[in-house]
C-alpha cells in the first residue's frame, strides 16, 4: 500500500515516486551508520542534478559533540568532490526510529546549497516532501 504523503511542494506523481525510491536508498545508506553511542541509524542520499547520487550516514564519536549527521556527511562528501550551490536536486533522509526530521544545523547547511532543494523524510509514518526553504523559514543569511 502506498504511503500517505505530505507534499508541500506540489510534486507530481512521478516526482513523488522518485522521492520514495530515494527514501529506500536512504534506508540502505543508514546501514553504514556509525552510531555506537545513540544506536540511532540515519542515512541520507543526495540526488544531484547530474543524476549522480551521494550517500551519507551519521558518524558518532566517544566525544559526543564531534558527531556528524548523515545529511552533512553526504553534503560535505559531495562538496569535496566539486558539487556547488545549485547542484543538488533532492535529499532523502531515513532513520531507524519512527519519528525523524532533519536537525536545524543540517537544515541551515542545506539552505546554503539551495533553498529549492527537495527534502524528503518520513515522520510518524508519513512521507514529508518539502523544499529546504519551507523547512527553514528565517534561516541565517548574510545581509549587507
Ligand atoms: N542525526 C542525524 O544524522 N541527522 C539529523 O538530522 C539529526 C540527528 C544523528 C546524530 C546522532 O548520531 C543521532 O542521530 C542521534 O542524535
Amino acid at each position: 500500500m502506498k504511503k500517505i504523503t505530505e507534499n508541500h511542494i506540489d510534486a507530481t506523481s512521478s516526482q513523488v515516486d522518485e522521492c520514495l525510491g530515494l527514501l529506500d536508498d536512504a534506508h540502505t545508506a543508514k546501514e553504514n551508520a556509525y552510531c555506537e553511542y545513540s544506536g540511532f541509524k540515519v542515512g541520507a542520499v543526495l540526488l544531484l542534478k547530474s543524476g549522480e547520487k551521494v550517500h551519507g550516514c551519521n558518524v558518532e564519536n566517544a566525544s559526543y559533540g564531534l558527531t556528524m549527521c548523515a545529511e552533512r556527511t553526504a553534503i560535505f562528501k559531495a562538496v569535496s568532490d566539486g558539487v556547488k550551490p545549485g547542484d543538488i536536486e533532492t535529499i532523502a533522509i531515513a532513520a531507524s526510529g519512527k519519528n525523524f526530521s532533519p536537525c536545524g544545523a543540517c537544515r541551515q547547511v542545506l539552505l546554503e546549497f539551495g533553498g529549492d532543494i527537495t527534502v524528503v523524510f518520513e515522520f510518524d509514518g508519513k512521507v514529508n516532501i518539502s523544499s529546504a526553504k519551507q523547512l527553514t523559514p528565517y534561516g541565517y543569511v548574510e545581509v549587507e
